[in-house]
C-alpha cells in the first residue's frame, strides 16, 4: 500500500499511545510502562500493558498486541486505511492522496453513502402521502415530530423495490446494496428490498455514520423487528443505539433493551440512554459503554426475558469495572410504557433510588436460598461472602459484611472472618495462576503463530531474541545479514521478519514498528511487538548477537542432519552431539 514511510513516521510521532489509549484505558504508571484492564477481553487484574518506548502495545492476558496502527484497528474495528486515517484526523494531518483506492476500505465507504441515501429516503417517505401510516403510527406512540427528525426516523413502503430504484438511480450497483444489506438476491436473481412496510430506525455511530438500520411492524404480525445483519460496516455486537447523541453528556449512562424505549426516553429527557441491537448484551458492549461513562443505570423489561438479559448485562458491566445500578420499572412492562403512564420525574426518582449491582445480586442470591432453614442461611451467607469477594473496595465490603451480618443474625465478626478467608483463597489461587499462566499462553501463542517453533524450539527462541534485539538496535541489522543470511533462519515467519528488517536497513529505510504494520497480521503484529519488548529483558550487546547467531547456525545443521540423515544410530549420535554443544 503506498503510503509513504515519511507519513507514517510522522503519524506515530503525533499520535503517543499512552495518550491515544488511555481515552479507552484506565492506565497506571509501571515503570516505564503504562498498565491497565485489556479492552480486548474481560479481565479483572491489569495485563494490557503499554511501552511508551515503541510506542507499542501487548495483553499477557489475551496475546492482542502491535504498534499504535494496530490498537486502532482492533478498538475501532477500523481496516488498515481507516485506523490511519483515524489517527491522521487525530494528529490533525492531511492524508497524502492515494492512487489506488484499496478495494476493502472502497467498500466501506459506498456502503456507508447507501446507508446514508437509504436514511434520507426513508426520512422524506415517512412525510410523503405514501408515508402516512408510518407517521401515524410513530404519532400514536406518542413520538412528536421533533424526536422524529432528531433521530431521523423513516417509513419503508409496502412493496419490493422502491429502495432498490432509488438506489439504482442515484448510481449504486448492486454489490454495494447487497453488501450494505438494504436489499436481498431472491432465488430467480432479482434484487429487493430488505426492509418493506415498516418504520425504519436508523442506527448512527459515533461519527455520524448511518451504520444500519432496524424495522418494526406497524401491527403485531412477526417478527416484530428486523435488523440489518453484519456488514462491513456494521458489527451488532459492538454498536449501540444512539450513543451518538449519549456520549455528549456527564459520564453517565442508562442502558434499555430496545430501541423504541430509547427513544421515548430521549424524549422524556433522559437523553443519556441506550440499546444494544437485537442481540444480547456483549463484553464488547460494555467496553463500549465504559469510554463514555463511569456509572450505568440498567432500565430492563420486568419480563424473564428480561431480566435475564439483565443479569447477563450486570455481568459484563463489572468486569469492566463500570459502577452498575439497577432500576425496577414497578408496572408497566417497559421504559418506553412506563414513561406513557407516568411523568419523566416519576422515572427520574426511581432511577435516582435504584440500588447497586451488587445489592441487586445480593438479592438475587438471596432469591434462591431459603432462609428459614439454617442451611438455606449457610448457603446463601457462602454464596454471598464470595460475590462480596470479589469486590475491589474495602470499605464496600465492609459495610455489605455489615448488612449480610443484621441480615442474617450471624456477627459480623464471623462474616469478616469468613470474608478473610475467602479473599486469601483467591489471592493464592491468583498467584497460583497467573505466572505460569502468562508463560504457557505466550507458548501456545507462538506455536500457533509460529508453528515450526513447535519443531525447532531453540532455534526459534535464538530467532525471536536476535529479531527483538535487531529492533532495538537497528544498527546492528548489517552486521547481522553478512553473518547469517535471511534464508538460514529456520522459522518461516522469523525469516520474513528478518529478511524484512535486512531489505530496510539496506534500502536506507527507518526500521520503525508501525511501518511493519502494513505486512504483517494483526496477530503477527502482536508477536513482533511481544518479541521486541521482551528483548528488553534480555542480553542486548553485540556479543549477545553473536552467540544467537551461532546458536541459529548450529541448530540449522543440526536440523539439515536430521534431514539428510537415514535415521541410523550413527545419524542419531551426530545429533545428540550437536544438541550438547549448543547447551555449552
Ligand atoms: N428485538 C429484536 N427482534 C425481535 C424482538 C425484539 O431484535 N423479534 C430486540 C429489538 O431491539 C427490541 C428489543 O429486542 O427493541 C426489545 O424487544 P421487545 O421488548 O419485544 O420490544 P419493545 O422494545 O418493547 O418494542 P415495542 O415497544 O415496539 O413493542
Ligand atoms: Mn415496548
Amino acid at each position: 500500500m503506498p503510503l509513504p514511510d515519511r507519513f507514517i513516521e510522522d503519524l506515530t510521532m503525533r499520535n503517543r499511545i499512552e495518550e491515544v489509549a488511555s481515552s479507552y484505558v484506565n492506565l497506571r504508571q509501571r515503570g516505564r510502562n503504562f498498565v491497565g484492564l485489556c479492552p480486548f477481553h474481560g479481565e479483572k487484574t491489569p495485563s494490557f500493558t503499554i511501552y511508551p518506548e515503541n510506542n507499542s502495545f501487548y495483553c499477557f492476558g489475551c496475546g492482542a498486541g502491535g504498534d499504535i496502527i494496530t490498537f486502532v484497528k482492533k478498538i475501532e474495528h477500523l481496516d488498515y486505511l481507516d485506523a490511519v486515517r483515524f489517527l491522521a484526523d487525530r494528529a490533525g494531518l492531511e492524508m497524502p492522496r492515494l492512487e489506488i483506492d484499496d478495494t476493502v476500505s472502497k467498500l466501506r465507504r459506498r456502503c456507508l453513502e447507501a446507508n446514508r441515501e437509504a436514511a434520507r429516503f426513508y426520512y422524506e417517505l415517512l412525510y410523503s402521502p405514501a408515508g402516512k401510516e408510518g407517521l401515524d403510527y410513530y404519532h400514536s406512540r406518542g413520538y412528536t415530530d421533533r424526536t422524529i427528525k432528531h433521530f431521523g426516523l423513516g417509513f419503508a413502503p409496502n412493496g419490493f423495490h422502491a429502495l432498490l430504484d432509488h438506489l439504482r438511480k442515484k448510481g449504486f450497483h448492486d454489490e454495494e446494496l447487497l453488501s450494505a444489506g438494504l436489499c436481498r438476491r431472491s432465488q430467480k436473481g432479482h434484487l429487493y428490498d430488505f426492509f418493506r412496510y415498516r418504520v425504519i430506525v436508523p442506527i448512527i455511530d459515533v461519527r455520524g455514520n448511518v451504520i444500519a438500520f432496524g424495522g418494526r411492524v406497524l401491527d403485531d404480525s412477526k417478527p416484530k423487528y428486523l435488523n440489518t445483519g453484519d456488514t462491513p460496516v456494521f458489527k451488532k455486537t459492538n454498536n449501540l443505539f444512539a450513543l451518538n447523541f449519549a456520549k455528549e453528556g456527564e459520564r453517565t449512562l442508562i442502558l434499555c433493551e430496545g430501541y423504541m424505549d430509547v427513544i421515548a426516553m430521549h424524549q422524556a429527557g433522559f437523553t443519556n440512554t441506550v440499546a444494544a441491537l437485537g442481540t444480547s448484551f456483549t463484553e464488547d458492549h460494555a467496553r463500549l459503554m465504559a469510554r463514555y461513562a463511569d456509572d450505568v443505570f440498567l432500565l430492563f423489561d420486568s419480563d424473564a426475558a428480561g431480566q435475564q438479559g439483565l443479569a447477563r448485562a450486570v455481568d459484563k458491566l463489572r468486569t469492566t469495572g463500570l459502577r452498575t445500578r439497577v432500576v425496577r420499572i414497578p408496572d408497566g412492562k417497559d421504559a418506553d410504557e412506563y414513561l406513557r403512564k407516568h411523568p419523566p420525574g416519576d422515572l427520574k426518582l426511581l432511577i435516582e433510588r435504584s440500588p447497586g449491582d451488587v445489592e441487586y445480586q445480593l438479592s438475587a442470591i438471596r432469591a434462591r436460598h431459603t432462609l428459614t432453614t439454617t442451611d438455606g442461611k449457610f448457603a446463601y451467607i457462602q454464596e454471598a461472602v464470595k460475590l462480596i469477594a470479589t469486590l475491589s473496595n474495602p470499605i464496600e465490603q465492609d459495610l455489605y459484611a455489615g448488612r449480610l451480618a443484621q441480615e442474617t443474625d450471624v456477627s459480623k465478626s464471623v462474616i469478616l472472618q469468613q470474608l478473610d478467608s475467602m479473599k486469601r483463597r483467591r489471592k493464592k489461587r491468583a498467584e497460583r495462576e497467573v505466572l505460569p499462566q502468562e508463560l504457557k499462553k505466550e507458548r501456545q501463542e507462538t506455536q500457533r503463530i509460529n508453528p515450526e517453533a513447535l519443531q525447532y524450539p531453540e532455534a526459534a527462541a535464538a530467532e525471536e531474541a536476535l529479531i527483538g534485539l535487531l529492533l532495538m538496535h537497528p544498527d546492528y541489522i548489517e552486521a547481522a545479514a553478512r553473518e547469517l543470511p535471511a534464508e538460514d533462519m529456520l522459522t518461516s515467519l522469523n525469516r520474513k521478519i528478518y529478511a524484512l528488517l535486512i531489505e530496510r536497513k539496506q534500502a536506507g529505510l527507518l526500521v520503525e514498528l508501525s511501518l511493519l504494520a502494513v505486512s504483517f497480521e494483526d496477530d503477527q503484529m502482536a508477536y513482533i511487538t511481544r518479541i521486541w519488548n521482551k528483548a528488553g529483558t534480555l542480553g542486548g550487546s553485540e556479543d549477545d548477537m553473536q552467540r544467537y547467531i551461532r546458536v541459529i547456525r548450529e541448530q540449522g545443521s543440526l536440523s539439515k542432519i536430521n534431514l539428510n540423515g537415514d535415521g541410523s544410530d550413527d545419524d542419531m549420535r551426530r545429533a545428540m552431539e550437536a544438541l550438547r554443544k549448543i547447551k555449552t
